[in-house]
């Protein structure tokens, strides 16, 4: 695939993207606290997670062993950040939820699927086969672009985090039931998760500098700025006494 062909796929995927982001604020994504039995047959939760977050691990795993250039030049560790935010994803995270009766529908898994091999496969496939080798050459890592990039996508990763144990630990062992989350960016946003992932594809974006990145990016924000305000107009209507000064998912903003 030469470099117009692949840039024609990423903006009709971009249009898709714009598309799902108005959508998802009408049509709730059914899994977590939202998971419904409406979308056909279901999946236990945990398998679901590591079935639809796989491709994307294995993908950029793929054209960082096996591409053209990826050791040409430092994009390796774009591919390492990759690797390493979806390691977590497609094994450490579902090992570390919460084991309830939950499932989620398979149709949700599909979607995740075909998101990851869209995602995965316009990047890996850019940065091993397309990208010019001189964007990522040596003096690429003294660049503002590649230094603030780094910093914005290890503080999303670290939020990120930090926020999803804490949502992970408000069970104790048995318990299946939801609580109102405190502390850290609990205090202004109601998912400082998301608000995390966000700015680590941010941050990835900003380094990579590059249309298949902020596709994904644009992806990242079509998909969980609506699933943030799903989240917030569900505990605003679980607990009566849910703070009413916490903003949805950018802290004092929105
Ligand atoms: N890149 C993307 O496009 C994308 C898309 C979707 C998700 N993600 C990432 O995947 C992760 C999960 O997303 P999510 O929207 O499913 O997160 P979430 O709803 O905040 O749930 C995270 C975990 O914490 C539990 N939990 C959440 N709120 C709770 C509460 N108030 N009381 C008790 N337990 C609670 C959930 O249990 P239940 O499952 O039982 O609700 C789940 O196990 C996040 O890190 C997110 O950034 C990324």
């Amino acid at each position: 695939m030469n470099l117009q062909t692949l840039n024609l796929i990423a903006y009709v995927w971009l249009g898709i993207a714009i598309l799902v982001h108005f959508t998802m604020f009408f049509i709730t994504a059914p899994f977590g606290r939202h998971t419904s039995e409406k979308w056909g047959p279901m999946i236990n939760n945990k398998i679901g997670w590591v079935l639809m977050e796989f491709p994307s691990l294995g993908i950029m795993l793929y054209f960082l062993l096996f591409g053209t250039y990826s050791f040409n030049s430092f994009v390796w560790i774009l591919f390492g950040l990759w690797i390493f935010h979806y390691t977590n994803r497609t094994f450490i995270y579902p090992m570390r939820i919460k084991a309830t009766p939950k499932k989620m529908p398979l149709f949700i898994v599909i979607n995740g699927i075909f998101f990851n091999l869209m995602n995965a496969g316009l990047n890996g496939y850019y940065l091993s086969e397309l990208a010019p080798k001189n964007d990522y050459a040596l003096n690429w890592l003294n660049t503002p672009q590649f230094i603030l990039g780094l910093i914005l996508f290890i503080t999303g990763l670290a939020i990120n985090w930090k926020a999803d144990t804490i949502l992970i630990n408000l069970r104790k062992p048995g318990e299946t039931g939801y609580k109102i989350p405190q502390g850290f960016l609990f205090k202004y946003i109601s998912s400082p998760n998301l608000f995390g992932e966000i700015i680590e594809w941010s941050g990835f974006a900003l380094m990579a500098w590059n249309l298949p990145a902020f596709t994904f990016l644009a992806w990242t924000f079509a998909n969980l700025v609506p699933r943030a305000k799903n989240h917030h107009d569900w505990y605003l209507n679980t607990f009566s006494n849910y703070p009413k000064e916490r903003k949805i998912v950018f802290p004092f903003i929105f």
